[in-house]
């Protein structure tokens, strides 16, 4: 795994924002592979900057998100649907009919999951999938686990993520306890893979990624054996982590 140091998160959100856009430069239609929380809002907020300086064009691209909350329909402010249009795509000159978010709308997680997982294959996989880290390593909704998943699937969330997530919900009572995530096996998939992480509540889980054993224990663990994965963190994400 390539280790990018940053100062902080501007610099974070900086460095990660050009690796993908160098990747669209590279391939206009590249597919993306995006994700949600807090981490990747500066490095959308600075892509949203370049496209208005006409630097970087999202026409021909499309974009697969990791993940979404089961039982939010696609405009409750709270969904990942309605996250990534407010953060990214609305201030951008993506075709919407090319952006893709598991259906968490669909109570039928059977058949959400397997209809999101033939997109993805259909595909061809992504050119480039972004990536946060959870507190306890996980990527995705993938939780700390006896064996890492594959395709698409529901999950249960862990006290700690809806814990984690609550800060973005009015009660934490409100967050959703079930979500459709990307497997493992299919984020490991991806051509390239750019982990985002900032600040010291990351630490133990960024070195865990980088520096533990592979288990799924520690979902992000696995991305030691991606041959194409960066570690784009701040100094206080990678306080454990020798320099
Ligand atoms: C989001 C996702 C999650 C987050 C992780 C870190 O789509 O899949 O794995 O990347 O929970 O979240 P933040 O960035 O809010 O700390």
């Amino acid at each position: 795994m390539k280790i990018i140091r940053c100062k902080d998160y501007a610099d974070m959100s900086r460095k990660a924002a050009n690796i993908i856009s160098a990747q669209v430069i590279l391939k206009p239609n590249a597919k993306l592979g995006l994700a949600t929380g807090t981490t990747p809002i500066g490095a959308y907020q600075q892509l949203i900057k370049w496209y208005e300086k006409d630097d970087v064009d999202f026409a021909e691209v499309s974009t697969y998100n990791l993940d979404e909350y089961r039982g939010l329909s696609h405009d409750d402010p709270q969904s990942y649907h309605y996250f990534m249009r407010d953060n990214f795509f609305d201030h951008i000159n993506i075709n919407l009919d090319n952006t893709h978010v598991p259906d968490g709308s669909n109570p039928n997680a059977e058949e959400a999951c397997a209809e999101y997982d033939a997109l993805v294959k259909a595909a061809g996989y992504v050119d480039l999938q972004l990536l946060g880290i959870g507190n306890n390593g996980h990527i995705g909704f993938n939780e700390p686990d006896e064996a890492f998943s594959k395709g698409t699937h529901c999950v249960d969330l862990t006290e700690s993520t809806i814990k984690a997530n609550s800060r973005l919900f009015e009660r934490e009572e409100d967050v959703p306890r079930q979500a459709y995530t990307m497997g493992v096996q299919t984020i490991m998939r991806a051509k390239m893979i750019l982990v985002v992480a900032n600040g010291s509540a990351k630490q133990q889980a960024v070195y865990d990624m980088v520096y533990g054993p592979v288990t799924p224990r520690v979902p992000a663990s696995i991305l030691q054996l991606h041959t194409n994965c960066i570690l784009v963190a701040d100094e206080e994400a990678l306080g454990m982590c020798p320099a």
